[in-house]
């Protein structure tokens, strides 16, 4: 590979995506698409457009940034589901391992059945519980079956400061109401999508040096917490950063997950082990807190002056 590498981006509005076209853009040229882009198809559900762009562009990375991530939704539409996150990432692969390109695409927690209280480590069998979570696993076996040189970058609790998220959630009812009740039996680590768009900065660069280092791993932030955890912190720093809001720090009520029930079940323990991404990668993952806190200072308003 040259040393600034032709990237193609898939998904380029999503969490990730977004955040991807800032980190890329320091390594090569980077062509971006989404679902509705003109010039080249970037739709998951056209499966041949998808080949046509990547013969057109002729990348030497293809970086996946979409998916089909509304996980009740996927219950009720498995083929939809089924077609961008596995089907799709099928022929990026196809056409990938064609041209002699690198492929990085991002998996889920949620392939796993969330048992036990162990980080899943990337040896661990996966038993997705949900339409989402085995449509995103059989989007990695494709690939690697597939023989193009990879990364797949497994995450969990996702969060960035454009669009909606969790903690944005959880701020505006704290903001309504006296009392909030939470889900604390769900523990995994809340990750932002730019760690994991520098995460993949990086992996490009080892990739290209290491081919060798092609294959799976499990991309989160450092720690661990429950939603319940998450929200608490959220409004804590909220508080100290003077925001007014109704809910008191001991009126945040842990819940079992039976107390809000979905159309799609979701794991457990989402812990996942990134001992090997950090070796592989000589990377450090910075603690969940640090970049949630980051982002609340993005988007909290200025404290007022005394
Ligand atoms: N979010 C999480 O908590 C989480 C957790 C674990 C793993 N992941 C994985 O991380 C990756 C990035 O997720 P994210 O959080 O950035 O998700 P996201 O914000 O929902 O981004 C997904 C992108 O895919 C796009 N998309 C939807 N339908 C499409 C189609 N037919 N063709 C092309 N693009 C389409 C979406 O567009 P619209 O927004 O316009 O629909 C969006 O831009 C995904 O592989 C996801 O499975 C996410």
């Amino acid at each position: 590979m040259s040393a600034a590498p032709s990237i193609l981006l898939f998904g380029k509005g999503g969490q990730v995506g977004w955040e991807l076209q800032r980190a890329l853009s320091l390594l090569g040229p980077v062509t971006a698409v989404d679902f509705d882009s003109t010039e080249h198809c970037g739709d998951f559900a056209n499966l041949a457009g998808l080949a046509d762009t990547i013969r057109a562009v002729r990348p030497q990375v293809i970086v996946n940034a979409a998916a089909h991530t509304a996980v009740d939704k996927a219950e009720s539409e498995p083929d939809f589901a089924r077609t961008l996150n596995a089907l799709a990432p099928g022929v990026l692969a196809e056409e990938g391992a064609r041209l002699g390109a690198s492929l990085i695409h991002y998996s889920t927690d949620y392939v796993f059945d969330g048992s036990g209280d162990q980080p899943w480590t990337e040896t661990d069998t996966p038993a997705p519980l949900s339409v989402y979570g085995a449509t995103k696993l059989e989007g990695e076996q494709l690939i690697q079956r597939s023989g193009v040189r990879h990364l797949i970058l497994r995450t969990s609790w996702v969060y960035a400061a454009r669009g909606g998220n969790f903690a944005k959630t959880m701020l505006r009812l704290a903001g309504e109401r006296d009392k909030l009740t939470v889900i604390d039996d769900q523990i995994g680590a809340p990750t932002g999508a730019d760690l994991l768009a520098d995460v993949t900065a990086h992996g490009i660069r080892a990739l290209a040096r290491q081919p060798e280092l092609s294959g799976l791993y499990h991309a989160v932030a450092g720690g661990q917490t429950s939603w319940h955890g998450y929200a608490s912190f959220v409004i804590e720093h909220a508080r100290r950063a003077g925001v007014a809001l109704k809910t008191a720090p001991d009126a945040i009520a842990p819940v079992p997950t039976s107390a809000f029930p979905t159309p799609a079940k979701r794991p457990h323990n989402s812990r996942l082990s990134t001992a090997k991404l950090q070796q592989a990668l000589g990377l450090q993952l910075p603690h969940w807190q640090q970049g949630v806190a980051r982002m609340l200072d993005e988007i909290l308003p200025p404290a007022p002056k005394a």
